[in-house]
């Protein structure tokens, strides 16, 4: 099946606009019929077993509309990503864009990421006709739509040729098929190649210099090798390299190679048939052949070309057929990942937002292990890390369950930074920290694995220490002109701040989100010292976790409601609208969110936030009014943001007052009405697969609560789930399943957890994920008033 990706003429506003229902069933008709077509007609040599999973994947979910996913061909958590690169004069995080000209087809990219974009490197672009200057403008038009699936990429370019990408974990596959013309066909090799940025912060991507050189192939054809060095993007990264090693095996393949005369210019100072060039210029080759059918390899690496040549030649040797490179891709995502959540279901479009949710969360962080050329160590490496704080409401926890052991690499690698560079990352690409938005989140994510048993060859000591770090050790100012009151790097920059009262005064940028989230930040240090006996620490903790409250304004007042965080200093609170986060950037009091949403965020004290707030009463009439149309302002708008981290938890905090149902009904309403797995179906960047957790978990009927072993109970959408709970032989298994439900159909009715009946709207790690266990909920069209157990845990709350 080919997920069709428009080639729309019209440029489309980034702001999310609603898909109606009736169009995601019907492209949803549409695709299973070209699923059926395509599986008839046996048009690929990937046999599909019964139970293929991948058929539901829709590759191209969030690729328009500032979702910015990565639509090419990708392994999970791969290290290549090979994807086409489009201009369009605004900024392509992905490289992909539904707009535009090709200006080459490159090796490594992010997927779902803003701010400004990443790599677009070791590029190929194929052009038609005589290449007098390969430094002049080769981009090229689309001819039609470029298809997309798991495994598999085309696009048909105005030239006539055609493109098709397949890809391992370290290489990457091009097919090209020219027209069958007189006219030259070739293959340009750009090293100056990166993804613009056209946001004009500074944040662009810079080309440094590199090498590539030529030779023949000992059976025919050519191999060309080298490196580009790059810095910059929005963690601003200094200079890093990547190594390459390209194959055209066609034997009637000839090349050129060239220098230009500086790094930006397209003036071309020399065209040669030497064999290699060097230089802090433009430089690159051309490849010419007689062929119309033209097959290049190439293999990548961060630490030799003789390492990129043998990831080229142990991945894809000479001779593969793209068809094979799809079917394993398939099989591994199918494997690995897909296959970890399986339902007897058949509603489509449930099935395609849950595999394709799957997919987009496990494309980042890379698994770059044995590819680190900073340090030395038996330890694992992963990078593109985009972001934390985008990722430890949902996606870290459910990473967890799905993937217990890359999960443990992943936290192991966290710790090696710490320990090769001093500070754990809250972002990291291109082996550099940054850009750190707000609080230290690692400190969440490692408290969360942490009280969920997660041990494995994780040093906890060490990991703790890495905690201490970032809660008391202030890192070097960057410099970053976004903020320059601290580093934008890495640790908590407002430290002098919190250490000395507590609060977050105006001299430091994000000061009111700095302070909830430094508080989360401090829990996640309470959790791991009391873990590991270490008592002082932990009450010490445990107490600055409860600073979020110095910022509570209780005379604040908006909309009929009382209590708000606010900025402050040491004359007291600062005035401040609640419906207004001013710039809502790095150098004002709040970032992306309004003083509505980050009033919600005490997610360990919630009780202490409930009592504030003026009792369980007026907060659920808080919560009500985060969700009313027109609330902020606009005509539909609501405060509640469905496209930002902050708001993610807010629909379940109504468990905490005794209206699970109303937990139930917004959570759903807003997964209903703002995701679809259609190009234009996420309300907003995808980050690294943010939004697609927060979406399954709603789908699976919990919702995690980072930090804590807690989970709130929401209503499932399937009537039965199976989440394969380890990597080993299987066995250990989640069973959720749900009688009575439809879409009129979804209050809990009641619950069984592992057979037993359930009055908590909550359940813990143990009750359910340590060794595997049931859910089983009756669903029905009414309120029921089921949850009478305890409320979830406050912890931090006295
Ligand atoms: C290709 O372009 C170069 C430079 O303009 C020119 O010297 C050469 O004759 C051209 N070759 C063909 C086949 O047109
Ligand atoms: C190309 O540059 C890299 C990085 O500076 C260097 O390691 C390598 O030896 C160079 N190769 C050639 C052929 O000059
Ligand atoms: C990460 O990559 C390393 C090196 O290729 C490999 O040994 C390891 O198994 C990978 N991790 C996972 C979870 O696949
Ligand atoms: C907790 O905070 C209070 C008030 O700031 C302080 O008096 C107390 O000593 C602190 N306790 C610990 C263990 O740090
Ligand atoms: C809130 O307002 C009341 C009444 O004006 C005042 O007495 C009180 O001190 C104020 N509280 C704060 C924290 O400013």
């Amino acid at each position: 099946m080919r997920g069709h990706i428009n080639d729309r003429s019209a440029a489309t506003p980034p702001a999310w606009k609603p898909t109606p229902l009736f169009l995601s069933l019907f492209l949803g008709f549409i695709m299973s019929s070209f699923l059926l077509s395509f599986l008839l007609l046996g048009m690929t040599e990937a046999v599909l077993a019964a139970g293929d999973l991948t058929k539901y994947v829709l590759t191209s979910t969030g690729s328009e509309n500032g979702g910015n996913t990565f639509p090419g061909v990708s392994e999970p958590f791969g290290m290549i990503k090979l994807g086409p690169d489009l201009y369009t004069g605004s900024d392509s995080y992905s490289g992909y864009q539904p707009t535009g000209v090709f200006t080459g087809f490159s090796m490594l990219h992010e997927s779902g990421t803003g701010g400004a974009p990443k790599y677009g490197v070791v590029s190929q672009m194929p052009v038609m006709g005589n290449v007098s200057n390969p430094l002049g403008d080769h981009t090229d038009k689309r001819a039609q739509a470029d298809e997309t699936s798991v495994g598999y990429y085309r696009s048909s370019l105005g030239s006539g040729i055609t493109v098709e990408l397949g890809a391992t974990s370290r290489a990457g596959l091009y097919m090209y098929t020219f027209p069958d013309t007189e006219e030259g066909k070739n293959v340009i090799v750009d090293v100056s190649h990166v993804l613009p940025s056209f946001r004009g912060m500074g944040l662009g991507q810079n080309y440094l210099g590199g090498n590539i050189s030529v030779k023949e192939q000992e059976r025919g054809g050519l191999r060309y090798s080298g490196s580009g060095s790059y810095d910059n993007g929005w963690n601003r990264s200094p200079k890093w390299t990547v190594y390459f090693c390209g194959s055209f095996d066609d034997s009637s393949a000839t090349y050129r190679t060239f220098l230009g005369s500086d790094l930006t210019g397209s003036t071309l100072v020399k065209y040669s048939e030497d064999e290699s060039v060097d230089s802090t210029a433009r430089l690159g080759a051309v490849f010419s052949f007689t062929s119309s059918s033209v097959v290049s390899r190439v293999g990548v690496s961060f630490i030799s070309t003789d390492r990129a040549c043998e990831n080229l030649d142990q991945q894809i040797p000479k001779g593969t057929p793209l068809s094979k490179l799809t079917s394993d891709t398939r099989k591994h995502w199918q494997d690995q990942v897909l296959s970890k959540v399986t339902t007897t279901d058949t509603n489509l479009e449930n099935l395609q937002r849950l595999y394709s949710s799957l997919y987009f969360m496990s494309l980042i962080p890379t698994n770059k292990t044995g590819e680190n050329p900073l340090w030395d160590s038996t330890e694992p490496y992963y990078d593109d890390i985009f972001t934390l704080w985008d990722l430890f409401r949902c996606t870290t926890a459910l990473f967890h369950i799905l993937q217990p052991t890359a999960y443990e690499e992943y936290i192991r690698s966290l710790i090696d930074i710490w320990r090769h560079e001093g500070y754990m990352p809250d972002a990291r690409s291109s082996f550099w920290n940054g850009a750190t938005q707000v609080g230290s989140n690692a400190d969440n994510v490692l408290a969360d694995a942490y009280v969920k048993g997660v041990r494995g060859r994780i040093n906890w000591e060490d990991g703790y220490s890495a905690m201490v770090k970032d809660a008391e050790v202030v890192p070097p100012n960057n410099d970053d002109p976004r903020d320059k009151s601290g580093s934008t790097k890495e640790g908590r920059s407002a430290l002098p701040d919190w250490l000395q009262y507590g609060y977050i005064t105006p001299r430091f940028g994000r000061a009111v989100s700095r302070a909830v989230e430094y508080s989360a930040n401090d829990f996640g240090l309470y959790q791991v010292a009391k873990g590991l006996s270490k008592d002082a620490d932990a009450d010490k903790y445990l107490n600055r976790s409860r600073n979020w409250r110095n910022h509570w304004n209780p005379n604040a007042t908006s909309l009929g409601f009382s209590g708000f965080l606010v900025p402050r200093d040491e004359d007291g609170f600062i005035e401040q609208d609640p419906l207004s986060c001013g710039g809502c950037y790095w150098a004002d009091a709040y970032y992306e969110a309004l003083p509505w949403e980050y009033s919600f965020n005490a997610h360990h004290d919630i009780d202490e936030l409930v009592r504030l707030s003026g009792g369980a009463d007026t907060f659920v009439k808080r919560l009500d009014t985060m969700f009313k149309p027109g609330a902020d302002g606009s005509d539909t708008g609501t405060l509640f943001n469905p496209g930002n981290e902050p708001s993610f938890t807010t629909p379940y905090l109504y468990n905490y007052v005794g209206r699970q149902d109303l937990s139930v009904e917004r959570s759903r309403s807003v997964a209903k009405s703002k995701y679809h797995p259609t190009p234009d179906g996420l309300p907003g960047n995808s980050d690294a697969g943010a939004m697609e957790s927060w979406q399954l978990w709603v789908m699976l009927g919990l919702y995690p609560m980072t930090g804590q072993p807690v989970f709130l109970i929401g209503s499932p959408w399937f009537s039965d789930l199976t989440i394969s709970l380890d990597d080993g032989d299987g066995k250990k298994k989640l069973h959720i399943t749900t009688t009575g439900g439809n879409e009129d159909a979804y209050y809990v009715q009641s619950l069984k957890v592992n057979g037993k009946e359930w009055r908590q709207s909550w359940v813990t790690y143990a009750d359910i994920f340590a060794k595997g266990g049931s859910l089983e909920f009756v669903l029905g069209p009414e309120k029921q008033d089921w949850f009478t157990g305890p409320p979830p845990p406050s912890p931090a709350s006295v």
